[in-house]
């Protein structure tokens, strides 16, 4: 029998609850959740032509965005509860980002949305996301805010973010301030910032623009890379 994902039980939870919580206020809008993800997809990636690969697109909830900028989005997740709802909203396969069913130098572009706390070796999965991009190509990640977001950072008062220890020691953990939330369901691998900014130079991704979302606190952290032409690992 084929491993649950951990996102298999929670797929219809995900979609029908919590993403439908987060953008219940796009109607009228043209971004449709009010922490920037989509913002800063839009603003990082940019306009472009080509496939554009979202690793771990979940519900693929970004596929119109991507569409909207021009690109043809494509996306790749380990959990096929996931990929179910995903269907209608772009082609899909099942994959593990740390083997990732494209060939080198294959695709334009390649996101991650608020997927890299759930990716358990999130530094071996940007070598991939580099290995299948062109020279040139773009990489636009979009993730929770390593400084301000996570199980050490009690959020229940927004305008004033409590951040207790946990921040410096990387690691795996079910902790959050809410047992509402995501975190406290599937859990998160925690990197602080600088082990994520490393991450990018060591893979030989060229860092580029970044943007942070959510107020007054962010509570994201956006980046854009370009792969290098030459990279000596
Ligand atoms: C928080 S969800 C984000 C989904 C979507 N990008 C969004 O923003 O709505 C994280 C996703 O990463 C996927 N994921 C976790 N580990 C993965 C892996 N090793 N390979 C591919 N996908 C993975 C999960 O199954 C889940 O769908």
């Amino acid at each position: 029998m084929a491993r649950m994902a951990p996102y298999d039980e929670i797929a219809d939870w995900y979609e029908d609850e919590f993403l439908a919580k987060q953008r219940a206020h796009a109607a009228g809008n043209d971004f449709a959740d009010e922490i920037g993800l989509d913002r800063s997809l839009h603003d990082l990636l940019g306009t472009g032509t080509g496939t554009c690969l979202e690793i771990g697109c979940g519900t693929g909830v970004y596929a119109d965005r991507v569409r909207k900028l021009g690109w043809a989005p494509i996306g790749i997740d380990i959990s096929s509860g996931m990929l179910r709802r995903a269907l209608a909203r772009l082609p899909v396969v099942q994959a593990d980002v740390a083997q990732l069913p494209f060939a080198d130098g294959s695709l334009a572009a390649v996101i991650a949305m608020m997927a890299h706390t759930d990716m358990p070796n999130y530094p071996s999965a940007l070598q991939e996301v580099r290995r299948v991009l062109r020279p040139g190509g773009v990489f636009v990640h979009v993730g929770v805010h390593p400084c301000f977001c996570g199980g050490f950072a009690d959020r229940s008062n927004v305008d004033a973010v409590v951040i207790r220890p946990g921040y410096l020691d990387g690691h795996w953990t079910t902790n959050s301030w809410t047992t509402q939330g995501l975190r406290d369901k599937v859990g998160a691998h925690h990197l602080p910032l600088p082990a994520l900014l490393n991450a990018f130079v060591d893979a030989g991704l060229s860092l580029q623009e970044f943007t942070e979302g959510g107020a007054t606190c962010p509570v994201t952290l956006a980046v854009k890379a370009l792969k290098s032409i030459r990279h000596e690992p």
